[in-house]
C-alpha cells in the first residue's frame, strides 16, 4: 500500500488521489505502482463505470519526483512510471480528471489520455522537460501537435511555456474551467453521469475515439522512453536537476 496515494470505490466511481501534498504531490516509483495496480483493479471490477483522478488543494501533481529521477532514474517498459502510463492509456472504463492546481510534466501529459478533465481556475500547467535536460514524454510529442498545431505545441513543448487553465480549454487539453472549489465536485458528477449510460457502449465509443491514433501513439510512448532515458543521464539533466533542488537557475552556458 501506498499512502501518498488513496483510493476509493464510491457509487461506481473509482476515485484515484494524488496525496503527497509536502512534496507538490511529486510522483515516486511507489506512487506510479498505487496508480496503475488502482486503475487495473477499476478496469477489473465490473461495479466501476468510471474512475475519477485527482490531487490536493492548490496542486494536482508536480510531474515526477526529480529525487527519485535523479537516483533511479527510470531504464525501459518495466519501469513503474512506464506501467503507470500503459495503464492508464490503455483503460477501457471513461477516465475524468479534477485538475485541483499546478499540473507539471506528466501532471499535464496523463491529461491527454483521460476522456474529460476540469482544471481549476487557479491551475498553473507546464511541460518543462526540456529545461530540465529532456524530452517530452507519454506521447504528448504526437498529440498535442495534432491537438492544438504545431507552433503551439512548439511554444509549450520547445520553450517550455506555463499556462493557465483557460488556455488549456483552448487547446484542447481540458473541457471546462471551474473554480477551485467547485473542480473535485464538478468532476466528480460528471464522472457519475457514466454510471447512468449502458457500460459497453461508452467503452467502445471510448475505443472509436481512440482508435485512430492508437497505433501511433503506443509507438511514440516507446521511442519517447527511449530517448526521455537517455537524455535522464545527460550533463544537461544532471545540471538541471542539481539547480532545482539548490534552488538556483540551470547554467547550460557550456553545453555543446
Ligand atoms: N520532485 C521532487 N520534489 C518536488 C517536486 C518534484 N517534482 N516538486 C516540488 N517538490 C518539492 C520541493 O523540492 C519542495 O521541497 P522542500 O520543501 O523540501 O524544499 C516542496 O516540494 C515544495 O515545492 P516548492 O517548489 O517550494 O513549491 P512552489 O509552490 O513554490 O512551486 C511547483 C510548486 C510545482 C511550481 C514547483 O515545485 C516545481 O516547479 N516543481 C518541479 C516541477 C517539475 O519540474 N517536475 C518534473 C517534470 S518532468
Amino acid at each position: 500500500m501506498c499512502v501518498s496515494i488513496k483510493t476509493y470505490v464510491q457509487g461506481g466511481v473509482a476515485t484515484i488521489e494524488i496525496a503527497r501534498p509536502e512534496k507538490k504531490n511529486a510522483l515516486t516509483m511507489a506512487m506510479y505502482t498505487a496508480m496503475a495496480e488502482a486503475i487495473r483493479a477499476a478496469e477489473a471490477d465490473p461495479a466501476v463505470r468510471a474512475l475519477l483522478i485527482t490531487g490536493q488543494p492548490g496542486v494536482f501533481t508536480s510531474g515526477n519526483d526529480l529525487e527519485d529521477f535523479m537516483q533511479r532514474p527510470p531504464t525501459g517498459p518495466e519501469a513503474p512510471v512506464f506501467q503507470f502510463m500503459q495503464a492508464l492509456t490503455h483503460c477501457t472504463k471513461p477516465v475524468v480528471a479534477a485538475v485541483t492546481g499546478a499540473a507539471v510534466g506528466i501532471g499535464t501529459t496523463m491529461l491527454l489520455h483521460c476522456d474529460l478533465v476540469y482544471v481549476a481556475d487557479e491551475a498553473r500547467l507546464a511541460m518543462p522537460f526540456v529545461s530540465l535536460g529532456l524530452v517530452p514524454e507519454y506521447g504528448i510529442s504526437l498529440l498535442l501537435p495534432r491537438l492544438a498545431g504545431h507552433v503551439k505545441a512548439a511554444e509549450k513543448l520547445m520553450l517550455g511555456e506555463p499556462f493557465g487553465a483557460a488556455e488549456a480549454v483552448e487547446m484542447g487539453i481540458a473541457n471546462a474551467v471551474l473554480p477551485a472549489s467547485e473542480v473535485l465536485n464538478h468532476a466528480r458528477r460528471m464522472a457519475e453521469r457514466f454510471t447512468q449510460l449502458p457500460p459497453t457502449a461508452v467503452r467502445e465509443t471510448k475505443r472509436l475515439l481512440r482508435a485512430g491514433t492508437r497505433t501511433a501513439l503506443d509507438a511514440t510512448i516507446l521511442a519517447e522512453i527511449d530517448l526521455f532515458a537517455r537524455q535522464l543521464r545527460s550533463p544537461e539533466a544532471r545540471e538541471a536537476f542539481q539547480a532545482f533542488f539548490e534552488k538556483r537557475k540551470p547554467d547550460f552556458s557550456t553545453f555543446a
